[in-house]
């Protein structure tokens, strides 16, 4: 990193703090030295905060560009796939074909989960929120694996790697059969990723099951396009907790509570939830009212965003296999498709939307494609987290293998001032 210096008067002292500049992005002044100055910084929310340095994915909010290890998002959408994008996202390059072809077989070696597992479901309502039993039971995964805990070793955490992007399927499938009381379904080896992930959702033993390949590679898109963020809540909540030396499974179970809020992973549901609320076409003034109202604590679900402040690269692609997924399934005039893109021209046209640079994100269109597969809206958030386990595990993992302090932030205090106890 290039250096150069930036100059704090504060309190009548002059600080001087170093500056570097990344490969590309903003500056960054280094404002570590602050608490030997008796200083904080303060930045709610961390809207101006690099929390760290990392290598594995760029965005750029104003230009609305997004790039895994320097790819944009478009062409990987266009031209790569899930598991491909996992690899690149995890190892730093793309594979040449025989690492390709390892790295998938070593994922089927892995798809399985202990047996012991399919008994922490009967804990669960069969009505629970799917986002509740992946907390559980992917945090639960660490009890199986007291082989290979030590996570300063290289290998160990590879071994991790698998466990994860392998198991997460099966144990979502697992979750939307037990909520509706079908037995649970093993993973196929020699079915694709997303294929195998459909198999397990939607065949029975009663009768052979086909996987519609417009629906497998549908959902292989959705898995990419969800793969990765940069610093997102999620993923800074995988990495604060990793910080500690916590261990994968429950760094990722932590990335999945956090990945639940409606204000980031949960928006998909939200969306369609609202779509589903609007109805019809006529309604969206009302709606739009409403999001626009400071009164009313109502949001247009699926639109807007920390970073982005003009369209997310994300969302266009999501439109555009929207698009393509209903015309192949018959379905081009979906009532849901057709407000929500009227709901993105209207929002697009209305000043409000304009001035506060509100464009639809990655959760807007995602829901559609979604319920088109037949995927119930419960299960919108576990598909976002199976397939962000690559983007938690890749900035877990890069952490693990560099010079990391626990992160531990400070604070500004208003509270009372040190008092005494009443004398009885
Ligand atoms: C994801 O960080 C990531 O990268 C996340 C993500 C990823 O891949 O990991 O991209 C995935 O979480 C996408 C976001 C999904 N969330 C939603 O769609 C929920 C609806 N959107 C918002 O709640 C909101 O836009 C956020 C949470 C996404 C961003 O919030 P910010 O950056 O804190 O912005 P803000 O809340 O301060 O809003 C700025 C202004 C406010 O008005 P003022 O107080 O300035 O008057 O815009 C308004 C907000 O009221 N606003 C909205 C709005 N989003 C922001 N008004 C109506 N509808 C909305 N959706």
């Amino acid at each position: 990193m290039t250096e150069n210096k930036a100059t704090l008067s504060v309190n009548g002292k002059t600080i001087e703090l170093p500056v570097y500049k990344g490969s590309t992005g903003p500056d960054v002044v280094d404002v570590r030295g602050l608490v030997s100055e008796g200083l904080f910084t303060y930045d709610p929310g961390f809207v101006s905060t690099a929390s760290c340095e990392s290598k594995i994915t760029f965005i750029d909010g104003e230009k609305g560009v997004l790039l895994h290890r320097g790819y944009p998002i478009e062409q990987l959408a266009e031209q790569s796939d899930y598991l491909e994008t996992c690899y690149l996202l995890v190892y730093g390059e793309l594979p040449t074909a025989e690492r390709l072809e390892w790295f998938r077989n070593t994922v089927k070696n892995h798809t399985m989960v202990h047996e012991q597992l399919n008994h922490f479901y009967n804990g669960f309502r069969r009505d629970a929120h799917p986002m509740a039993v992946m907390c559980g039971v992917v945090g639960a995964l660490s009890a199986f694996y007291h082989d290979s805990m030590d996570f300063s070793d290289q290998d160990h955490r590879e071994i991790a790697l698998f466990r994860l992007i392998a198991k997460m399927p099966t144990l979502a499938a697992m979750c939307y059969k037990y909520s509706i009381g079908q037995p649970f379904v093993y993973p196929r080896n020699d079915l694709s990723y997303a294929a195998n992930f459909l198999h397990m959702m939607f065949s029975t033993p009663c009768e052979n099951y086909e996987v519609d390949p417009v629906l497998a590679k549908a959902m292989d898109k959705i898995f990419l396009l969800h793969a990765d963020h940069e610093q997102n809540a999620s993923t800074s909540t995988v990495r604060l907790a990793g910080s500690s030396g916590a261990n994968p499974f429950a760094c990722i179970a932590s990335g999945i509570a956090a990945l639940w809020g409606p204000a980031h992973g949960g928006a998909n549901e939200a969306v369609l939830t609202m779509l589903l609320e609007i109805g019809d076409e006529s309604r969206i003034p009302e709606f739009i009212a409403k999001a626009k109202d400071k009164n009313d604590p109502f949001r247009l679900m699926g639109f807007g965003h920390r970073v982005y402040k003009n369209f997310d690269p994300r969302a266009k692609v999501m439109k555009q296999t929207c698009d393509e997924v209903l015309n192949a399934l018959g379905c081009a005039d979906d009532p849901l498709f057709r407000i929500a893109m009227r709901l993105e021209q209207i929002a697009l046209e209305d000043p409000y939307f304009v001035s506060k640079k509100l464009y639809p994100n990655v959760d807007f269109y995602s829901g559609i494609i979604l319920r088109a597969i037949g995927i119930p809206i419960s299960m919108f958030t576990v598909i976002f987290a199976m397939s962000r386990t690559i983007g938690w595990f890749s900035h877990w993992n890069e952490m693990m293998g560099g010079d990391y302090k626990i992160g531990r932030p400070r604070q500004l205090y208003t509270g009372y001032t040190k008092r005494d106890y009443p004398k009885k």
